[in-house]
């Protein structure tokens, strides 16, 4: 009896911080999982890097990426003035991703580089049915590509 009173008091004096304790931690920990599932699933520039830089560091072009490429096709399609640095050619020539054979994967597969973090957020891109989706050069498949 006096080990039950005991038992509650301890309980009713600790319980709540402990549970509010137990709670931030378990957040802490899906927070912290969540965190190194998007730096996961983000794709690979490895193969990109043996090739050159990006037009701008990765943190920026993971945000810019589209303005960047609307605003040259824009300047492209309507004044006719191409900037050779930013065409998509480029990019999905450095950005190449290949098969076990080493053949480079088309827009229709989901390992295609621009397809990587699309697919996850549901963003679907019209592009590459007029735009090759991979390089151009064949040989920009295994040496450097410009
Ligand atoms: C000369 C090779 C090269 C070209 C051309 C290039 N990239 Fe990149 N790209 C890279 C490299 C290398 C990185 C990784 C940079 C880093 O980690 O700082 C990268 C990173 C990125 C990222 C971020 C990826 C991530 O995982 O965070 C995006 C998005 C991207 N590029 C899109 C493009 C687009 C769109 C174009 C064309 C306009 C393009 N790139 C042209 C080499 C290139
Ligand atoms: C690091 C992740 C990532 C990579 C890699 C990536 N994208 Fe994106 N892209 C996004 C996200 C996220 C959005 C949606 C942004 C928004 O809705 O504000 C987006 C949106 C776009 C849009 C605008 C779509 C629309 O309907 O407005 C275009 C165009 C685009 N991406 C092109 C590309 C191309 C081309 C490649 C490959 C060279 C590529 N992206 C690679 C993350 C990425
Ligand atoms: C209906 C066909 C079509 C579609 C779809 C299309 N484009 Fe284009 N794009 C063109 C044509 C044609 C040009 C002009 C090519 C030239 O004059 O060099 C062009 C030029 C461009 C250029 C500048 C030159 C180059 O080679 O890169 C960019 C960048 C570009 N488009 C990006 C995009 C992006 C990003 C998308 C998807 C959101 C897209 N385009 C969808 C037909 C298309």
């Amino acid at each position: 009896m006096t080990q039950g009173v005991t038992s509650s008091g301890w309980l009713r004096r600790y319980g709540a911080p402990l549970a509010v304790g137990i709670a931030a931690l378990v957040i802490a920990v899906l927070a912290l999982r969540l965190a190194n599932d998007a730096r996961a699933s983000l794709p690979s520039t490895e193969m990109a890097a043996a090739r050159g830089p990006c037009l701008l560091p990765a943190e920026q072009m993971r945000r810019a990426h589209m303005d960047l490429l609307l605003h040259e096709r824009r300047v492209a399609v309507r004044e006719g003035i191409r900037n050779p640095q930013a065409s998509l050619e480029r990019c999905v020539t450095c950005h190449a991703t290949h098969d076990a054979a080493g053949i480079s994967l088309s827009a229709n597969d989901p390992r295609h580089f621009c397809r990587a973090c699309h697919d996850q957020v549901a963003v679907r891109v019209d592009c590459f049915s007029c735009h090759r989706a991979t390089p151009a050069i064949a040989a920009a498949d295994t040496e450097t590509a410009r």
